[in-house]
Protein backbone atom coordinates (compact mmCIF):
# COMPACT_ATOMS: atom_id res chain seq x y z
CA UNK A 1 0.00 0.00 0.00
CA UNK A 2 1.87 3.46 -1.01
CA UNK A 3 2.12 6.38 1.29
CA UNK A 4 -0.19 8.77 0.29
CA UNK A 5 0.87 12.42 -0.43
CA UNK A 6 -0.01 15.57 -0.84
CA UNK A 7 1.20 18.82 -2.40
CA UNK A 8 0.15 22.47 -1.50
CA UNK A 9 1.07 25.17 -4.40
CA UNK A 10 1.67 23.45 -7.88
CA UNK A 11 4.25 26.07 -9.27
CA UNK A 12 7.58 26.10 -10.31
CA UNK A 13 8.76 23.94 -7.39
CA UNK A 14 6.19 21.49 -8.24
CA UNK A 15 9.17 19.37 -9.80
CA UNK A 16 9.31 17.94 -6.18
CA UNK A 17 6.45 16.42 -6.71
CA UNK A 18 8.21 13.78 -8.84
CA UNK A 19 10.23 12.13 -5.84
CA UNK A 20 7.02 11.51 -3.94
CA UNK A 21 5.49 10.04 -6.53
CA UNK A 22 6.10 6.59 -7.57
CA UNK A 23 3.30 4.76 -7.46
CA UNK A 24 3.14 0.79 -6.65
CA UNK A 25 6.44 1.69 -5.14
CA UNK A 26 5.77 2.91 -1.76
CA UNK A 27 3.89 6.43 -2.24
CA UNK A 28 2.08 8.41 -4.43
CA UNK A 29 0.67 11.99 -4.63
CA UNK A 30 -2.74 11.73 -4.47
CA UNK A 31 -3.77 14.83 -3.21
CA UNK A 32 -2.84 18.29 -4.87
CA UNK A 33 -4.18 21.98 -3.59
CA UNK A 34 -3.73 25.33 -5.97
CA UNK A 35 -5.16 28.80 -5.18
CA UNK A 36 -4.66 29.36 -8.97
CA UNK A 37 -6.43 27.91 -12.16
CA UNK A 38 -2.63 27.92 -13.90
CA UNK A 39 -1.34 25.85 -10.83
CA UNK A 40 -4.74 23.19 -10.57
CA UNK A 41 -4.57 23.24 -14.51
CA UNK A 42 -1.02 22.14 -14.07
CA UNK A 43 -1.38 20.03 -11.10
CA UNK A 44 -4.39 18.38 -13.44
CA UNK A 45 -2.32 17.74 -16.41
CA UNK A 46 0.40 15.91 -14.38
CA UNK A 47 -1.01 13.78 -11.97
CA UNK A 48 -4.29 12.81 -13.39
CA UNK A 49 -5.25 10.10 -11.53
CA UNK A 50 -5.14 12.79 -7.99
CA UNK A 51 -7.51 15.16 -6.21
CA UNK A 52 -6.86 18.52 -7.40
CA UNK A 53 -8.69 21.33 -5.01
CA UNK A 54 -8.27 24.65 -4.60
CA UNK A 55 -9.73 23.98 -0.44
CA UNK A 56 -7.19 23.45 1.46
CA UNK A 57 -9.76 21.96 3.44
CA UNK A 58 -9.70 18.99 1.14
CA UNK A 59 -6.15 18.38 1.62
CA UNK A 60 -6.27 18.05 5.48
CA UNK A 61 -9.45 15.37 5.15
CA UNK A 62 -7.79 13.10 2.82
CA UNK A 63 -5.98 10.97 5.24
CA UNK A 64 -1.94 11.94 3.93
CA UNK A 65 0.81 10.79 5.72
CA UNK A 66 2.57 13.86 4.33
CA UNK A 67 2.50 16.73 2.61
CA UNK A 68 4.67 19.14 0.31
CA UNK A 69 4.30 22.56 0.96
CA UNK A 70 5.77 24.40 -2.05
CA UNK A 71 3.36 28.11 -2.04
CA UNK A 72 5.58 31.61 -1.59
CA UNK A 73 6.89 32.39 1.15
CA UNK A 74 4.85 34.27 2.63
CA UNK A 75 2.13 31.58 2.65
CA UNK A 76 3.83 28.60 4.33
CA UNK A 77 2.64 29.07 7.79
CA UNK A 78 -0.96 29.84 6.59
CA UNK A 79 -0.35 26.11 5.41
CA UNK A 80 1.79 24.59 7.39
CA UNK A 81 0.71 25.64 10.95
CA UNK A 82 -2.87 23.74 9.45
CA UNK A 83 -0.93 20.46 8.58
CA UNK A 84 0.94 20.23 11.16
CA UNK A 85 -2.43 20.62 13.69
CA UNK A 86 -4.00 17.39 11.05
CA UNK A 87 -1.02 15.83 12.28
CA UNK A 88 0.36 15.37 8.55
CA UNK A 89 4.15 15.07 8.43
CA UNK A 90 5.06 18.45 6.82
CA UNK A 91 7.93 19.32 4.32
CA UNK A 92 7.94 23.28 3.83
CA UNK A 93 9.94 24.77 1.70
CA UNK A 94 12.54 27.44 2.32
CA UNK A 95 13.11 29.93 4.35
CA UNK A 96 10.57 28.23 7.28
CA UNK A 97 8.35 32.22 6.55
CA UNK A 98 9.21 35.56 6.34
CA UNK A 99 8.56 37.06 9.63
CA UNK A 100 9.69 35.90 12.95
CA UNK A 101 6.22 35.53 14.77
CA UNK A 102 4.62 33.47 11.84
CA UNK A 103 7.99 31.21 11.72
CA UNK A 104 7.68 30.64 15.52
CA UNK A 105 3.81 30.45 15.25
CA UNK A 106 5.29 27.01 13.08
CA UNK A 107 7.96 26.01 15.14
CA UNK A 108 5.50 25.79 17.96
CA UNK A 109 3.25 24.19 15.99
CA UNK A 110 5.11 21.22 15.16
CA UNK A 111 6.52 20.98 19.05
CA UNK A 112 3.68 21.27 20.65
CA UNK A 113 1.75 18.87 18.08
CA UNK A 114 4.75 16.84 18.13
CA UNK A 115 3.99 16.33 14.47
CA UNK A 116 7.28 16.31 12.06
CA UNK A 117 8.49 19.50 10.21
CA UNK A 118 11.82 19.04 7.73
CA UNK A 119 12.56 22.63 5.90
CA UNK A 120 13.56 22.42 2.49
CA UNK A 121 17.40 23.45 2.76
CA UNK A 122 18.14 20.83 -0.26
CA UNK A 123 21.54 22.61 -1.08
CA UNK A 124 22.78 20.40 2.47
CA UNK A 125 22.19 17.49 -0.12
CA UNK A 126 24.25 18.91 -3.01
CA UNK A 127 27.79 17.21 -3.68
CA UNK A 128 29.59 20.45 -3.75
CA UNK A 129 28.46 21.30 -0.02
CA UNK A 130 28.61 17.62 1.16
CA UNK A 131 32.34 17.43 0.05
CA UNK A 132 33.28 20.42 1.61
CA UNK A 133 31.69 19.79 4.71
CA UNK A 134 33.90 16.09 5.03
CA UNK A 135 37.13 18.12 3.80
CA UNK A 136 36.63 20.35 6.96
CA UNK A 137 35.33 17.54 9.09
CA UNK A 138 38.71 15.77 8.30
CA UNK A 139 40.57 18.48 9.77
CA UNK A 140 42.12 19.43 6.66
CA UNK A 141 42.54 22.41 7.49
CA UNK A 142 42.20 22.94 10.88
CA UNK A 143 39.77 24.05 13.14
CA UNK A 144 37.06 26.21 11.05
CA UNK A 145 37.87 30.47 11.75
CA UNK A 146 35.99 31.99 9.16
CA UNK A 147 33.82 31.34 6.41
CA UNK A 148 32.89 33.97 3.12
CA UNK A 149 30.43 32.90 0.37
CA UNK A 150 29.95 35.14 -2.19
CA UNK A 151 26.51 34.17 -4.79
CA UNK A 152 26.53 35.36 -8.33
CA UNK A 153 22.91 35.16 -9.05
CA UNK A 154 23.18 35.56 -12.61
CA UNK A 155 19.39 35.43 -13.95
CA UNK A 156 18.43 37.54 -11.46
CA UNK A 157 15.98 39.56 -13.35
CA UNK A 158 14.32 36.60 -14.49
CA UNK A 159 14.39 34.69 -11.78
CA UNK A 160 13.04 36.85 -9.09
CA UNK A 161 12.13 40.35 -10.05
CA UNK A 162 9.08 39.39 -12.41
CA UNK A 163 6.95 38.02 -10.04
CA UNK A 164 6.23 38.19 -5.82
CA UNK A 165 10.01 37.71 -5.45
CA UNK A 166 10.07 41.33 -5.85
CA UNK A 167 8.33 42.51 -3.17
CA UNK A 168 9.24 42.71 0.35
CA UNK A 169 5.57 41.93 1.54
CA UNK A 170 6.16 38.43 0.55
CA UNK A 171 9.52 37.74 1.13
CA UNK A 172 11.14 40.12 3.31
CA UNK A 173 13.99 40.40 0.85
CA UNK A 174 16.42 38.29 -1.49
CA UNK A 175 18.66 38.40 1.50
CA UNK A 176 16.37 35.90 3.53
CA UNK A 177 14.82 34.04 0.46
CA UNK A 178 17.76 33.45 -1.65
CA UNK A 179 20.10 33.80 0.93
CA UNK A 180 18.41 31.61 3.26
CA UNK A 181 19.98 28.35 1.32
CA UNK A 182 23.36 29.91 1.36
CA UNK A 183 23.23 31.12 5.63
CA UNK A 184 22.50 27.48 6.06
CA UNK A 185 25.54 26.40 4.55
CA UNK A 186 27.67 28.70 6.31
CA UNK A 187 26.42 27.53 9.53
CA UNK A 188 26.59 24.26 8.54
CA UNK A 189 30.12 24.12 7.39
CA UNK A 190 31.43 26.79 10.21
CA UNK A 191 29.62 24.46 13.40
CA UNK A 192 27.93 27.50 14.65
CA UNK A 193 25.21 30.26 14.55
CA UNK A 194 24.84 33.68 13.77
CA UNK A 195 24.30 35.82 16.78
CA UNK A 196 25.22 39.07 15.31
CA UNK A 197 25.17 40.84 11.73
CA UNK A 198 25.48 43.56 10.21
CA UNK A 199 24.57 44.30 6.77
CA UNK A 200 23.76 46.48 3.83
CA UNK A 201 22.19 45.91 0.02
CA UNK A 202 20.13 48.40 -2.26
CA UNK A 203 18.41 47.97 -5.32
CA UNK A 204 21.28 49.26 -8.07
CA UNK A 205 19.68 48.13 -11.09
CA UNK A 206 16.58 46.69 -11.87
CA UNK A 207 14.55 49.56 -9.87
CA UNK A 208 15.66 51.76 -13.08
CA UNK A 209 13.96 49.38 -15.29
CA UNK A 210 11.19 51.36 -17.32
CA UNK A 211 9.46 47.75 -19.07
CA UNK A 212 6.58 46.51 -16.26
CA UNK A 213 3.89 44.14 -15.90
CA UNK A 214 1.68 41.98 -13.94
CA UNK A 215 3.15 38.71 -14.20
CA UNK A 216 0.59 36.52 -12.03
CA UNK A 217 -0.94 34.73 -15.03
CA UNK A 218 2.77 33.48 -16.43
CA UNK A 219 4.96 31.39 -14.75
CA UNK A 220 9.20 31.61 -14.96
CA UNK A 221 9.46 29.04 -18.06
CA UNK A 222 7.32 31.87 -20.00
CA UNK A 223 9.42 34.20 -19.99
CA UNK A 224 13.35 32.96 -19.22
CA UNK A 225 15.91 33.75 -21.80
CA UNK A 226 19.75 34.07 -21.68
CA UNK A 227 18.69 36.50 -23.85
CA UNK A 228 17.19 39.29 -21.73
CA UNK A 229 20.59 40.73 -21.39
CA UNK A 230 22.37 42.89 -20.07
CA UNK A 231 20.54 43.76 -17.11
CA UNK A 232 19.44 47.18 -17.87
CA UNK A 233 17.67 45.54 -20.64
CA UNK A 234 15.20 43.71 -18.82
CA UNK A 235 11.45 43.74 -19.89
CA UNK A 236 8.62 42.88 -18.45
CA UNK A 237 9.37 43.37 -14.43
CA UNK A 238 6.97 43.37 -11.98
CA UNK A 239 5.32 46.70 -11.39
CA UNK A 240 6.30 46.78 -7.85
CA UNK A 241 10.14 46.46 -6.81
CA UNK A 242 10.99 47.09 -3.19
CA UNK A 243 13.51 44.66 -2.77
CA UNK A 244 17.49 44.99 -2.86
CA UNK A 245 19.26 43.43 -5.75
CA UNK A 246 22.64 43.62 -4.10
CA UNK A 247 23.37 42.67 -0.48
CA UNK A 248 26.21 42.14 1.73
CA UNK A 249 26.43 40.85 5.79
CA UNK A 250 28.81 40.12 8.29
CA UNK A 251 28.29 37.88 10.90
CA UNK A 252 29.75 36.80 14.42
CA UNK A 253 28.52 32.83 14.77
CA UNK A 254 28.09 31.67 18.34
CA UNK A 255 31.01 28.92 18.26
CA UNK A 256 33.43 32.91 16.87
CA UNK A 257 33.48 32.17 13.53
CA UNK A 258 33.62 35.08 11.50
CA UNK A 259 31.39 34.83 8.13
CA UNK A 260 30.37 37.13 5.22
CA UNK A 261 27.89 36.38 2.82
CA UNK A 262 27.05 39.14 -0.66
CA UNK A 263 24.54 38.17 -2.86
CA UNK A 264 24.51 39.67 -6.65
CA UNK A 265 21.01 39.64 -8.56
CA UNK A 266 23.00 40.42 -11.98
CA UNK A 267 25.43 38.55 -12.55
CA UNK A 268 26.37 37.05 -16.07
CA UNK A 269 27.31 33.92 -14.13
CA UNK A 270 25.19 31.74 -11.65
CA UNK A 271 27.39 30.28 -8.99
CA UNK A 272 28.27 29.74 -5.38
CA UNK A 273 31.90 30.62 -4.46
CA UNK A 274 32.90 29.22 -0.66
CA UNK A 275 36.18 30.19 0.89
CA UNK A 276 36.58 28.31 4.22
CA UNK A 277 39.94 29.46 6.01
CA UNK A 278 41.15 27.23 8.95
CA UNK A 279 43.75 27.35 11.64
CA UNK A 280 45.82 25.03 9.24
CA UNK A 281 44.65 26.37 5.76
CA UNK A 282 42.14 27.27 3.30
CA UNK A 283 39.31 25.78 0.96
CA UNK A 284 37.59 27.17 -2.00
CA UNK A 285 35.12 25.94 -4.78
CA UNK A 286 35.66 26.56 -8.26
CA UNK A 287 32.98 25.91 -9.68
CA UNK A 288 29.70 24.50 -7.69
CA UNK A 289 28.28 21.28 -9.95
CA UNK A 290 29.52 17.88 -11.05
CA UNK A 291 33.22 18.01 -12.41
CA UNK A 292 33.67 21.11 -10.74
CA UNK A 293 36.80 21.54 -8.14
CA UNK A 294 37.34 22.06 -4.72
CA UNK A 295 40.66 23.35 -3.77
CA UNK A 296 42.93 23.12 -0.75
CA UNK A 297 46.16 25.21 0.36
CA UNK A 298 47.75 23.90 3.20
CA UNK A 299 51.49 25.24 2.24
CA UNK A 300 52.56 28.80 3.13
CA UNK A 301 53.93 30.63 0.20
CA UNK A 302 54.80 33.91 -0.99
CA UNK A 303 54.72 33.69 -4.63
CA UNK A 304 51.33 35.38 -4.90
CA UNK A 305 48.39 32.93 -6.39
CA UNK A 306 50.05 29.53 -6.06
CA UNK A 307 48.13 26.16 -7.39
CA UNK A 308 46.22 23.88 -4.64
CA UNK A 309 47.85 21.45 -2.69
CA UNK A 310 44.51 19.35 -3.46
CA UNK A 311 42.12 18.80 -5.54
CA UNK A 312 38.96 17.40 -5.15
CA UNK A 313 36.09 17.12 -7.91
CA UNK A 314 32.71 17.46 -7.40
CA UNK A 315 30.75 14.55 -7.69
CA UNK A 316 27.60 14.19 -9.68
CA UNK A 317 23.89 14.55 -7.65
CA UNK A 318 21.79 11.29 -8.37
CA UNK A 319 19.03 13.08 -6.16
CA UNK A 320 17.52 15.75 -8.98
CA UNK A 321 18.34 19.52 -8.09
CA UNK A 322 21.52 18.94 -6.52
CA UNK A 323 20.16 15.97 -4.49
CA UNK A 324 22.28 13.70 -2.86
CA UNK A 325 25.46 11.88 -4.53
CA UNK A 326 26.05 8.11 -3.94
CA UNK A 327 29.85 9.24 -4.26
CA UNK A 328 29.41 11.08 -1.44
CA UNK A 329 27.51 8.09 0.37
CA UNK A 330 29.51 6.14 3.25
CA UNK A 331 30.64 2.68 1.62
CA UNK A 332 31.53 -0.35 3.37
CA UNK A 333 34.71 -0.37 4.70
CA UNK A 334 37.40 -2.93 3.98
CA UNK A 335 40.34 -1.36 5.79
CA UNK A 336 41.97 2.28 6.61
CA UNK A 337 43.45 3.48 3.02
CA UNK A 338 43.36 0.04 2.89
CA UNK A 339 46.66 0.20 4.76
CA UNK A 340 48.05 -0.57 8.42
CA UNK A 341 48.55 2.18 10.12
CA UNK A 342 51.91 2.88 11.89
CA UNK A 343 53.47 4.19 15.02
CA UNK A 344 53.75 8.31 14.83
CA UNK A 345 57.40 8.29 15.50
CA UNK A 346 58.08 5.90 12.23
CA UNK A 347 55.27 8.05 10.37
CA UNK A 348 57.20 11.56 11.58
CA UNK A 349 60.46 9.91 10.37
CA UNK A 350 60.02 8.30 7.22
CA UNK A 351 57.92 9.30 4.53
CA UNK A 352 55.68 5.93 3.97
CA UNK A 353 55.67 5.55 0.31
CA UNK A 354 59.15 6.53 -0.32
CA UNK A 355 60.65 5.34 2.83
CA UNK A 356 62.95 8.85 2.42
CA UNK A 357 62.93 11.20 4.91
CA UNK A 358 59.59 12.13 5.92
CA UNK A 359 59.83 15.89 4.18
CA UNK A 360 57.65 14.97 1.41
CA UNK A 361 54.05 16.16 1.64
CA UNK A 362 52.14 13.34 2.94
CA UNK A 363 54.38 13.42 6.00
CA UNK A 364 54.67 16.75 7.01
CA UNK A 365 51.92 18.23 5.65
CA UNK A 366 49.70 19.60 8.44
CA UNK A 367 46.84 17.85 7.11
CA UNK A 368 48.09 14.24 7.14
CA UNK A 369 49.59 14.86 10.59
CA UNK A 370 46.91 16.74 12.48
CA UNK A 371 43.80 15.87 11.01
CA UNK A 372 41.97 13.41 13.28
CA UNK A 373 39.98 12.40 10.54
CA UNK A 374 42.94 11.20 8.12
CA UNK A 375 46.35 9.41 8.79
CA UNK A 376 48.74 8.20 6.50
CA UNK A 377 49.71 4.06 7.09
CA UNK A 378 52.83 3.18 6.43
CA UNK A 379 52.57 1.01 3.17
CA UNK A 380 54.35 -2.52 3.54
CA UNK A 381 55.02 -2.02 7.23
CA UNK A 382 53.42 -4.93 9.41
CA UNK A 383 50.14 -3.17 11.49
CA UNK A 384 51.66 -1.89 14.02
CA UNK A 385 50.21 -2.37 18.07
CA UNK A 386 48.15 0.59 18.02
CA UNK A 387 46.79 0.07 14.54
CA UNK A 388 43.49 -0.60 16.26
CA UNK A 389 43.08 2.66 18.07
CA UNK A 390 44.75 4.43 15.22
CA UNK A 391 42.13 3.28 13.11
CA UNK A 392 39.63 4.04 15.31
CA UNK A 393 40.42 7.65 15.11
CA UNK A 394 39.91 7.97 11.36
CA UNK A 395 36.42 7.51 11.50
CA UNK A 396 35.71 10.40 11.03
CA UNK A 397 32.72 11.67 8.78
CA UNK A 398 35.07 11.93 6.24
CA UNK A 399 33.17 9.44 3.67
CA UNK A 400 35.29 6.44 3.27
CA UNK A 401 35.24 6.57 -0.31
CA UNK A 402 36.91 10.19 -0.25
CA UNK A 403 39.35 9.44 2.69
CA UNK A 404 40.56 6.61 0.33
CA UNK A 405 41.12 7.94 -3.04
CA UNK A 406 42.67 11.38 -1.44
CA UNK A 407 45.11 8.76 0.99
CA UNK A 408 45.64 7.22 -3.29
CA UNK A 409 46.40 10.63 -4.67
CA UNK A 410 49.02 10.86 -1.97
CA UNK A 411 50.92 8.26 -2.44
CA UNK A 412 50.82 8.61 -6.27
CA UNK A 413 52.25 11.66 -5.68
CA UNK A 414 54.84 11.11 -3.56
CA UNK A 415 56.10 7.89 -5.29
CA UNK A 416 56.59 9.84 -8.36
CA UNK A 417 53.35 7.69 -10.08
CA UNK A 418 51.20 10.42 -11.21
CA UNK A 419 49.41 8.00 -13.58
CA UNK A 420 47.99 6.39 -10.27
CA UNK A 421 46.53 9.47 -9.22
CA UNK A 422 42.72 9.82 -9.69
CA UNK A 423 41.96 11.90 -12.41
CA UNK A 424 39.29 13.96 -10.11
CA UNK A 425 41.70 14.07 -6.85
CA UNK A 426 45.32 15.55 -7.92
CA UNK A 427 48.06 16.73 -5.12
CA UNK A 428 49.08 19.46 -7.71
CA UNK A 429 51.74 20.23 -5.66
CA UNK A 430 54.54 18.38 -4.53
CA UNK A 431 57.63 20.11 -2.94
CA UNK A 432 58.84 16.75 -1.56
CA UNK A 433 62.20 15.00 -2.79
CA UNK A 434 59.63 12.67 -4.81
CA UNK A 435 58.28 15.20 -6.44
CA UNK A 436 56.47 13.77 -9.45
CA UNK A 437 55.83 14.86 -13.31
CA UNK A 438 52.41 15.58 -12.19
CA UNK A 439 53.43 18.16 -9.85
CA UNK A 440 52.70 21.12 -11.68
CA UNK A 441 54.19 23.52 -8.88
CA UNK A 442 57.16 25.34 -8.80
N1 LIG B 1 14.76 24.79 -2.28
C1 LIG B 1 14.89 25.33 -3.47
O1 LIG B 1 15.89 25.19 -4.13
C2 LIG B 1 13.73 26.14 -4.02
C3 LIG B 1 13.70 26.49 -5.36
C4 LIG B 1 12.61 27.21 -5.83
C5 LIG B 1 11.62 27.61 -4.96
N2 LIG B 1 11.70 27.27 -3.64
C6 LIG B 1 10.62 27.65 -2.70
O2 LIG B 1 9.42 27.00 -3.10
C7 LIG B 1 8.31 27.82 -2.79
C8 LIG B 1 7.46 28.00 -4.05
O3 LIG B 1 8.20 28.72 -5.01
P1 LIG B 1 7.78 28.68 -6.55
O4 LIG B 1 8.91 29.29 -7.28
O5 LIG B 1 7.34 27.31 -6.92
O6 LIG B 1 6.54 29.68 -6.57
P2 LIG B 1 5.43 29.76 -7.71
O7 LIG B 1 4.88 31.13 -7.64
O8 LIG B 1 5.96 29.29 -9.03
O9 LIG B 1 4.32 28.70 -7.26
C9 LIG B 1 3.59 28.85 -6.07
C10 LIG B 1 2.24 28.17 -6.25
O10 LIG B 1 1.56 28.21 -4.98
C11 LIG B 1 0.21 28.57 -5.22
N3 LIG B 1 -0.31 29.17 -3.97
C12 LIG B 1 -0.08 30.40 -3.47
N4 LIG B 1 -0.66 30.54 -2.27
C13 LIG B 1 -1.29 29.36 -2.02
C14 LIG B 1 -2.06 28.88 -0.94
N5 LIG B 1 -2.29 29.63 0.15
N6 LIG B 1 -2.56 27.64 -1.02
C15 LIG B 1 -2.33 26.86 -2.11
N7 LIG B 1 -1.59 27.27 -3.16
C16 LIG B 1 -1.08 28.50 -3.12
C17 LIG B 1 0.27 29.53 -6.39
O11 LIG B 1 -0.99 29.61 -7.05
C18 LIG B 1 1.34 28.89 -7.26
O12 LIG B 1 0.81 27.96 -8.16
C19 LIG B 1 8.88 29.13 -2.22
O13 LIG B 1 8.83 29.08 -0.82
C20 LIG B 1 10.32 29.14 -2.68
O14 LIG B 1 11.18 29.83 -1.81
C21 LIG B 1 12.72 26.54 -3.17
Amino acid sequence: MDLKVGVVGFGLRSELYRHAHHPGEGSAVTVVCDTSERGRADAAAELPDALVTAELDDLLSADLDAVLVLTPDHQHAAVAVRTLEAGIPTFCEKPLEVTLEAVDRLLETAFRTGTRLYVGHNMRHMPVVRQMREIIESGAIGEVRAVWCRHFVGNGGDYYFKDWHAERRNTTGLLLQKGAHDIDVIHWLAGGYTRTVSAMGDLVVYGDVASRRENSDRRLSDWFSLDNWPPTAQTDLNPRLDVEDISMMQMTLDNGVLASYQQCHFTPDYWRNYTVIGTAGRLENFGDTSGDKIKVWNTRSQDGFVDADLEVEIATADGGHGGPSTAARPRPRRSLHGLPSQPESSRRSRCAATDRPSRCPRCVHPWWNTSPGVRTGARGRPASADSAAASARTRGPLSHSLRTRISRASRACCRGRATRAPRDLRRVRCRGPARSPSCRGR
